[in-house]
């Protein structure tokens, strides 16, 4: 890291899958009017790169390749909506939001080489004017000079219940007790494993959004934001 980049400011937003990371990662860099690092995208990517060349994802070594040489970029859409994510050159936006995708990331992301081989690249999303990190490891790893540190939690049943009306939304076949399930089966894989387990960062704010709102839960992490970086009043709030 330069000197440059260590005065960039970055707020790290981790929690477990469904605790609303991605809706309140956007809102918050939205307003802010910073850049997003949504670093789930890359695990995920990268379990599709790994199936897609028919590497058996238990393959360290293999996975771990791909991790190194996989072409992963991000692009804003033309008309709003969900940023694409390619990957070697193929749109895989939806294919990587798919509970198996999920699945596979969180299998591929307990190697610790893998993880090695994806820290510069996140590392290298820290731009002017600001970062927004959304991940499980942004605070205790990647960022860990972060100027403000947020862990968002939730309740398993209601992110399984979130979970549910995202992929419903989007026309795909889910039940919510499957959904429940797999939810607590990634959170135990994510937060046990060796490396970079799921853990909230020392003095991460924490904050539950069992209950609570979209904005209310945007506005709390904006109030965490300007109680650091007061000269950074954000857009439109
Ligand atoms: O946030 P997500 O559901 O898109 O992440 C998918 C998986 O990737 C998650 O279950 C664990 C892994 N992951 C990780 O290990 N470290 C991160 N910083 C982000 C995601």
């Amino acid at each position: 890291m330069t000197k440059a980049d260590s005065v960039i400011p970055v707020l790290t937003i981790d929690g477990p899958s469904g605790s609303g990371k991605g809706t309140i990662s956007r809102a918050v860099a939205d307003a802010l009017g910073w850049h997003l690092l949504d670093s789930g995208a890359i695990y995920r990517a990268v379990g599709y790169a790994a199936g897609m060349a028919g590497i058996d994802l238990s393959d360290a070594a293999a996975v771990t390749r791909c991790a190194e040489t996989a072409k992963i970029a991000f692009r804003d859409p033309k008309d709003g909506g969900e940023t694409r994510v390619i990957v070697n050159g193929h749109d895989a936006t939806d294919e990587i939001r798919t509970e198996t995708a999920g699945a596979a990331a969180s299998a591929i992301a307990a190697f610790p080489a893998v993880r090695t081989a994806l820290f510069e690249k996140q590392r290298s999303f820290r731009k002017a004017p600001g970062l927004v990190a959304d991940g499980r490891d942004m605070g205790t790893v990647v960022f860990t000079d972060a100027a403000c540190k947020v862990f968002l939690t939730a309740s398993a049943e209601e992110r399984a219940k979130r979970r549910y009306k995202q992929l419903k939304e989007k026309g795909l076949a889910v039940t919510l007790s499957s959904l429940l399930r797999e939810i607590e089966a990634r959170d135990e894989r994510d937060a046990t494993r060796k490396v970079a387990p799921l853990k909230p960062a020392q003095g991460a704010v924490i904050i539950d959004t069992t209950g609570i709102s979209v904005a209310d839960v945007v506005a709390h992490v904006l109030e965490v934001v300007r109680a650091v970086l007061p000269q950074r009043p954000a857009k439109g709030h």
